[in-house]
C-alpha cells in the first residue's frame, strides 16, 4: 500500500498544469487555465485547470480529478501505475507499507524494467537513424503508399543486414540487458567450441515497428521483410516488458484517433494500422500475431465505449473472430457497443481501402455486426435447426457463452433471441444454461468488467456523499455502525469499498484522493453523478478543494461540516437498517406457513426493528418513509 502522505507530497511536488498540459493545450484564463476537455468531443472549452486547488475540472462531461487522476483516466492507468508514473516524473520514489519480504523485490522488478526501457529506446533510436539511409526500406514503405510523416507518426525503422549491427548502438554489446530485452540472440555453438555464447542481432534487414505501451515507451518491436522471404514478421519474445497477450500494435498512437472517432478499430497487422492512420482511419490497433484476449479488450475498453474488430472474410478469419468473441464477453456490459466486422477473403483493411477507397471502409464499419447477432449466428451456424437434435446442440454451445456475459439487459435480449430461435421459451433457456443461479467464473473471465451505473438515491445517496467528501467519516464510525453500513441492502458493495478506502487514507483521508481511488473501482460509473454534484452544487467543494490547514476559520468551517455530517451518516445507517429490517419482515410474512424457527426469527427482527424506530424517532429523523 502507498502511504497517504506519500501521495500529498506527491500532488505538492508535481504541477497539474504541466502534467495535463503534456497532452492537452491549456490557455491562462483568470486564476485557471483552460482547454478543450481531452474526455469528450467539444468545441469551445470547459476544461479547467486549477494550479491552486491542483484538481481538473470539466463542466461539460464532468470529468475532475488530481494529477493521479488524469493520468488514469487519459493514459488509462491503474492507481498505483499513475502515481508511479508522476513519482518518476518528480524524481520521487514511491515508499510502500508492504509487509516484509515483498518491498525488496517489487523495487528490483521496477529497477529492472526502467533499464530495458532505456535499452529498447537506445535501439529504437538507432533504427529510426538507420531509416534514414536505407534506399530499399525507404523505397519499400513508399511502394506501400506511406509518407514519411506516417512514418515517423510510429517512429518506423530500418535494422541493416548483418549480425552485430547493434555493436554501434550500445557501448556493451555483452550486456546481460540486451539479451533480457530480447534484441540479441546467444548460440550454443561458440560455447561448444570452448569459447563464450556467439551473440547476434535477433532484427537483421528488417523493417522496424515499435511497439509503445500506453505511456509511450518502447518495449518490443515487429520486424518485417522487405520483399519475400520467411518469417514474414518477426516479433520481439516475451520480456519483462512485453507480454503479446495484453498488449495492442498503435495504441499509444491511435488514442487521440480513437477518441475522435468514438471508437476503436482492431485489425490484425501492423500495416493494417500504419496504412488505415495513413487513409483517414487514425483509430485502429492491431492484436500481435495472436488472438484476441479479455485483456486486450479490458485495454481498449479503457479508452472508449465502441469497438469494432475487423476480420478477413475466410476460414482463419472467421476462428479469430470467434476468439475475439469470447475474449469480449465478460466485458459486454449495456452502454457498450462491440461489434464484428468480415471483410472479402482476399482482403485485409489495407488492401480493401486502397482497393475501394476510404468511404467503402467506413460504410463496412458502419454494417459491422453486433455482438448479441454474431454470438447468435455462431451457435446455429451449422446445426439442422429444424430439428430436436440441432436446436439442442445450439443451446449447448450457447451455454459456456452466455454465462460468460454479465446478468445485464443485454443477456436477457441475447436469451430472448435465442429462445425464439430454438422455439422454447426465455425460462427455460435461462435455467438450461444454468443462468438463474450467480454467475460463476468462466475461462475468459479474468478481469472484471466495470459495472454498470447503479442509482444510489434517497438516504442512501445522501450517506455516499457525505462519505466521499469527508472520508474521514469513515474512520470515526463504530465497529457497530461499520458492520451495519457494509450489509446495507442493494448498495453493500458500495459502501464496503468506499469505507476500505476511507480506512486506507487513515488520518488523511482527503475527498481528492477518494475521488482518484474511486476510478478504478469497477463501481466508478455509480459514483460519478455523486461527485458530479458534489463539484457544482456543494458550496463546501471549495473548501474542499482549496483546504489550507492555516486559514482558521476554514478548519473551523470544515470541522462542523464532519461533525454535522457525521451525524447524519449516523442516522443514514440506522435509517437504512431500519428499512432492510422492514424488508426481511414483509419477506417472512409474505412467505406464509412459517416454521417455529422462521416465526421466532421474524418475532427477534421484529423486536429490533420496534427499538431501531424508538431510536430514531427520538433522535427526531422518525418517519419509515425514504
Ligand atoms: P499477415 O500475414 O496478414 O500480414 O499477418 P499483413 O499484416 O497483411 O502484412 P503485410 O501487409 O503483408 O505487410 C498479420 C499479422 O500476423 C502477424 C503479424 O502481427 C502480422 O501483422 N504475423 C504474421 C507474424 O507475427 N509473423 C508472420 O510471419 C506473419
Ligand atoms: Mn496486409
Amino acid at each position: 500500500m502507498i502511504p497517504q502522505a506519500f501521495l500529498q507530497e506527491l500532488l505538492n511536488r508535481v504541477d497539474i498544469v504541466e502534467v495535463v498540459g503534456r497532452y492537452v493545450q491549456l490557455k491562462k484564463g483568470g486564476a485557471n487555465f483552460m482547454g478543450l476537455c481531452p474526455f469528450h468531443n467539444e468545441k469551445s472549452p470547459s476544461f479547467t485547470v486549477s494550479p491552486t486547488k491542483q484538481f481538473y475540472h470539466c463542466f461539460g462531461c464532468g470529468a475532475h480529478g488530481t494529477a493521479i487522476g488524469f493520468l488514469m483516466e487519459h493514459a488509462g492507468l491503474g492507481f498505483v501505475e499513475a502515481v508511479e508514473d508522476l513519482a518518476r516524473s518528480a524524481g520521487l520514489s514511491v515508499p510502500r507499507e508492504t509487509p516484509v519480504g515483498g518491498a525488496p523485490a517489487a523495487a528490483q522488478q521496477r529497477q529492472q524494467t526502467l533499464g530495458l526501457v532505456d535499452v529498447m529506446t537506445r535501439a529504437s533510436d538507432y533504427y529510426r537513424r538507420q531509416l534514414r539511409s536505407a534506399m530499399p526500406a525507404i523505397e519499400y514503405l513508399k511502394g506501400r503508399g506511406l509518407t514519411g510523416e506516417i512514418a515517423a507518426h510510429f517512429g518506423l525503422g530500418y535494422a541493416p543486414d548483418g549480425w552485430q549491427n547493434l555493436e554501434a548502438a550500445f557501448s556493451d554489446y555483452r550486456d546481460d540487458q540486451l539479451m533480457e530485452a530480447g534484441l540479441v540472440i546467444e548460440s550454443e555453438k561458440g560455447e561448444r567450441d570452448g569459447g563464450s555464447k556467439r551473440r547476434y542481432d535477433r532484427f537483421r534487414d528488417r523493417i522496424m515497428f515499435p511497439i509503445r505501451n500506453t505511456k509511450g515507451q518502447v518495449i518490443a518491436f515487429g520486424g518485417r521483410v522487405l520483399g519475400a522471404g520467411e518469417p514474414k514478421y518477426l516479433n520481439s519474445p516475451e520480456t519483462p516488458l512485453f507480454s503479446k497477450g495484453s498488449e495492442l500494435y498503435g495504441l499509444f498512437e491511435a488514442r487521440g484517433g480513437i477518441r475522435e472517432a468514438g471508437y476503436a478499430l482492431v485489425v490484425e497487422g501492423y500495416m493494417d494500422v500504419v496504412a488505415l492512420a495513413q487513409l483517414g482511419f487514425p483509430n485502429a490497433v492491431a492484436t500481435l500475431g495472436t488472438a484476441c484476449t479479455p485483456m486486450h479488450v479490458q485495454k481498449l475498453l479503457r479508452q472508449t465505449e465502441t469497438v469494432v474488430f475487423s476480420f478477413d472474410g475466410d476460414a482463419a478469419g472467421r476462428r479469430a473472430a470467434r476468439r475475439a468473441l469470447e475474449a469480449c464477453l465478460p466485458h459486454a456490459d449495456d452502454n457498450r457497443s462491440l461489434k464484428f466486422l468480415f471483410l472479402p477473403t482476399q482482403h485485409d483493411p489495407d488492401s480493401f481501402v486502397r482497393e475501394y477507397g476510404t468511404e467503402a471502409f467506413a460504410a463496412e464499419v458502419a454494417k459491422a455486426m453486433p455482438l448479441s447477432q454474431f454470438l447468435i449466428s455462431e451457435v446455429i451456424a451449422g446445426k439442422e435447426m429444424h430439428q430436436p437434435e440441432g436446436r439442442a446442440r445450439a443451446l449447448f454451445e450457447a451455454k459456456p457463452m452466455l454465462q460468460a456475459l454479465p446478468a445485464n439487459a443485454l443477456r436477457g435480449q441475447i436469451l430472448q433471441a435465442l429462445a425464439d430461435r430454438v422455439g422454447s421459451s426465455l425460462e427455460e433457456v435461462a435455467s438450461l444454461c444454468e443462468l438463474a443461479a450467480a454467475r460463476r467464473p468462466g475461462p475468459w473471465d479474468k478481469a472484471p468488467a466495470k459495472r454498470e451505473k447503479r442509482r444510489v438515491v434517497g438516504t442512501a445517496h445522501r450517506a455516499l456523499q457525505n462519505l466521499l467528501m469527508y472520508p474521514s467519516i469513515g474512520n470515526d464510525l463504530t465497529a457497530d455502525e461499520t458492520k451495519l453500513l457494509q450489509g446495507v441492502n442493494y448498495h453493500a458493495e458500495i459502501f464496503e469499498e468506499v469505507v476500505q478506502h476511507c480506512r486506507d487514507m487513515g488520518g488523511e483521508a482527503d475527498f481528492r484522493f477518494m475521488s482518484d481511488r474511486l476510478r478504478a473501482s469497477p463501481n466508478s460509473a455509480s459514483y460519478e453523478d455523486i461527485f458530479r454534484e458534489i463539484l457544482s452544487f456543494d458550496e463546501n467543494a471549495r473548501d474542499l478543494l482549496l483546504f489550507d490547514p492555516q486559514d482558521e476559520a476554514q478548519v473551523e468551517r470544515r470541522e462542523e461540516q464532519i461533525r454535522l455530517r457525521l451525524a447524519e451518516v449516523r442516522s443514514a445507517i440506522r435509517k437504512m437498517h431500519y428499512d432492510g429490517l422492514c424488508e426481511a419482515l414483509e419477506a417472512i410474512f409474505k412467505q406464509g406457513g412459517l416454521s417455529p424457527d422462521e416465526l421466532r426469527r421474524a418475532a427477534a427482527l421484529s423486536r429490533e426493528r420496534d427499538e431501531l424506530k424508538r431510536q430514531l424517532a427520538s433522535a427526531g429523523t422518525g418517519g419509515t418513509s425514504g
